[in-house]
């Protein structure tokens, strides 16, 4: 019903701009934008807002009106922005936090995100999935990524967290997007290879970054074809991609992007730090995860091909053997 999914926008819109209203009666809410660096021209480009420490601020801007508006409570209440207590009283998900709105690829309001000012518990709140917020198939920024001029969508560089991506535009480094609180998925992935041939995965530098930069792996998998490149970027342990451009400007970050490992040579490494290719046992454990994973490559002849002649390289045997072994499993 495209009619009440207007009204919904119209609502999350609204919400949004009360957020941002709000900033500006709430210095403590500024400084800490202002501490991490967060210009004013930022604040307006994202719409970043202010939940004040209230249990019905969005509940009142909203619906004062709520007893002749019960279709507009229930709408609150889907997208989770108002919770229902035992007694019936209405109550806002978020409060006394730095709101971030995120929008849909045409631009229109569909979740928030929220962060605490001190280092209390737990650090992000975000919007549940509704029916206007799918997470596996939103990416937060895409709206200004794809109105970017060809030259700057020769690649698109997917970050954890939506603090990651407004620290890069706001420095200069405007081809950032972030999936949101989910592993990236193949429908995301889709959805960026419709504006660009080029993906770089560049999570935190910690070992949660790491980790989650393995899994995204693979996930892409079967997502990968010949002709479109995804690449992997490592920063320092201590960085992510928010402090490191704060640290070290965009030409600094693009150091680190420009030394992104390939798909293939991101694989061959993580598979030989793994296994002790030294050994008879240790080359057999990792072809067998290799096979395992790149069975999953249904779409790429040349990559796969390619693939496996770096795999018999790695571990010293005929590519015929790994072939052999990529065979017995599917
Ligand atoms: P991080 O903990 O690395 O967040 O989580 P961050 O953006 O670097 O945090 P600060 O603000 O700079 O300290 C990465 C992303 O994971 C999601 C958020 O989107 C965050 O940006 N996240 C993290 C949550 O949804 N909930 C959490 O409790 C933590
Ligand atoms: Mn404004
Ligand atoms: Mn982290
Ligand atoms: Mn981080
Ligand atoms: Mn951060």
């Amino acid at each position: 019903n495209p009619e009440k999914t207007l009204d919904t926008f119209e609502l999350t819109k609204a919400a949004a701009g009360f957020y941002h209203q709000e900033l500006f009666k709430h210095p403590e809410a500024r400084q800490y934008l202002q501490n991490r660096g967060i210009t004013q021209e930022t604040i307006e480009k994202y719409q970043i807002g202010f939940a004040p420490n209230n249990w019905d601020f969005i509940f009142k801007s909203l619906c004062a009106d709520s007893r002749q508006n019960p279709d507009k409570v229930s709408k609150l209440l889907d997208i989770g922005l108002i919770k229902e207590n035992e007694s019936g009283r209405y109550y806002d998900m978020f409060r006394n936090r730095v709101i971030i709105p995120i929008r849909d690829k045409k631009g229109n309001v569909i979740a928030f995100g929220g962060r605490v000012l001190d280092n209390s518990k737990p650090k992000y709140i975000n919007s549940k999935e509704s029916e206007i917020y799918k997470k596996g198939y939103e990416l937060f920024n895409l709206d200004y990524v794809r109105k970017l001029p060809k030259e700057e969508l020769n690649c698109i560089i997917i970050t954890e967290g939506y603090m990651d991506v407004i620290a890069l535009d706001q420095y200069g480094v405007h081809n950032a997007v972030a999936s949101l609180g989910t592993a990236t998925t193949p429908m995301q992935l889709s959805l960026l290879f419709k504006q660009t041939d080029k993906i770089v995965f560049c999570y935190d530098g910690d070992d949660a970054g790491r980790h989650a930069a393995w899994r995204a792996f693979g996930l892409t998998l079967s997502a990968v074809r010949d002709d479109k490149v995804l690449s992997f970027c490592f920063l320092p342990k201590e960085h992510d991609p928010d402090s490191l451009v704060r640290a070290q400007g965009a030409a600094g970050f693009r150091k680190y992007l420009e030394n992104s490992l390939f798909f293939k040579d991101y694989l061959m490494s993580e598979l030989s730090h793994r296994y002790d290719l030294g050994s008879d046992e240790g080359q057999i454990k990792a072809v067998d995860e290799f096979c395992s994973l790149v069975k999953r490559i249904t779409d790429a002849p040349i990559m796969l091909q390619s693939l496996i002649v770096a795999m018999a390289k790695l571990v010293g045997w005929e590519e015929r053997r790994i072939e052999i072994c990529l065979q017995n499993k599917q």
